[in-house]
């Protein structure tokens, strides 16, 4: 039987974090064996938001292939591709815009939570209005069974299943309804305690050299009841205390939380003991991030071979597309 399918995307957003690490890319390092996966880096999404200053964006693609690669998706396995590079999505995206229904696309949630949240930019544009019709043609040009995505992207998904109910329904079963999976994956807090993000600026990078790691775990936040050295703490509510459940061996995470409640062990050598093993964990990702990014022709010709196996798909079921609706020659 085939292999079902899986597609999913990210921004061209710069280094990747922790947090992308124990969220979506480990779940995709376990999905491409089992699955046919396609990886995208979505720059033209990365307009909608960032039109006005596209200067790190080429950058930032090779920071994330490089990222991608390093932490262990091989591309041997699953496709790995530039969005802009398969320009059947952008008229799989024009096709999918003819039918959907403008009020669908005005309560998406991320709509009017990112134009509040980004009022210093201009997002009263029709491109960004139009971003989850681009992610849905993104998902239906591979006829995706699977997109592994976070919560906050479970409308996008919703509303690609709409569109592509909607199409068939109009021209026949020709697009494929996709599920999504959600990562489930707890949201590792950054430095500050807040999620870990590279907006509130408290991301612990994959490939930072670990003395900057480290200094950045020594200042991090604790349960701040633990003023002094004998005060007892509640390990739960510590982000230092998460990174030792995403990265440390359940027995020693146990000790660790026990250390804490009765004051045994303090906060310095907790801090101490998750950096070191941090350092170690990623150790063989930094050395081959390093590695990739000193030969970027060679991260380039994945690009290349990625966005040609990603056409082959895209262009057989755009054509089917084009044909349902009636364009194109018949012969
Ligand atoms: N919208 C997603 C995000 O901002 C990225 C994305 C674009 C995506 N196309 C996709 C995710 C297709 C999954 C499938 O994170
Ligand atoms: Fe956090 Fe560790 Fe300090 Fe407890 S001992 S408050 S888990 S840093």
């Amino acid at each position: 039987m085939a292999k079902k399918r899986v597609l999913s995307g990210h921004r061209p957003t710069g280094r990747l974090h922790l947090g992308h690490l124990v969220g979506a890319l480990s779940n995709w390092i376990q999905m491409q064996d089992e699955f046919e996966c396609f990886f995208t880096i979505v720059d033209w999404h990365a307009l909608t938001t960032a039109y006005s200053d596209t200067s790190g964006i080429r950058e930032s693609i090779l920071n994330v292939v490089a990222d991608w690669i390093a932490a262990g998706l091989d591309p041997e396995k699953c496709t790995i591709f530039v969005q802009s590079d398969v320009k059947e999505h952008a008229e799989m995206h024009l096709l999918l815009s003819m039918i959907t229904p403008l009020p669908w696309l005005e309560r998406v949630p991320t709509y009017k939570e990112q134009r509040q949240q980004l009022a210093d930019r201009d997002l009263n544009t029709y491109g960004f209005l139009g971003y989850p019709v681009l992610q849905a043609a993104d998902i239906v040009l591979y006829a995706a069974d699977y997109v592994p995505v976070g919560e906050d992207q479970l409308p996008h998904v919703e509303l690609t299943r709409e569109i592509v109910r909607r199409f068939n329904g109009l021209y026949g079963d020709v697009l494929v309804e996709p599920a999504a999976r959600t990562t489930r994956a707890a949201r590792l807090p950054g430095t500050d305690g807040r999620k870990m993000s590279k907006s509130y600026g408290n991301a612990l990078h994959l490939g930072e050299p670990p003395e900057e790691m480290k200094g950045k775990i020594a200042k991090m936040m604790t349960d701040p009841a633990r003023k002094r050295r004998y005060d007892p703490g509640t390990p739960e509510i510590c982000p230092v205390y998460a990174l030792h459940q995403a990265f440390t061996p359940p027995e020693r995470v146990a000790e660790i939380a026990e250390g804490c409640r009765t004051a045994a062990l303090g906060c310095v050598d907790c801090k101490a003991d998750v950096s070191g093993r941090l350092a170690e964990r990623l150790r063989p990702l930094r050395e081959k991030r390093a590695e990739l990014l000193a030969h970027p022709a060679r991260l380039r010709e994945i690009l290349d071979d990625g966005a040609v196996r990603a056409r082959k798909i895209a262009s057989r079921t755009l054509a089917a597309a084009r044909d349902a609706m009636g364009l194109g020659h018949e012969w």
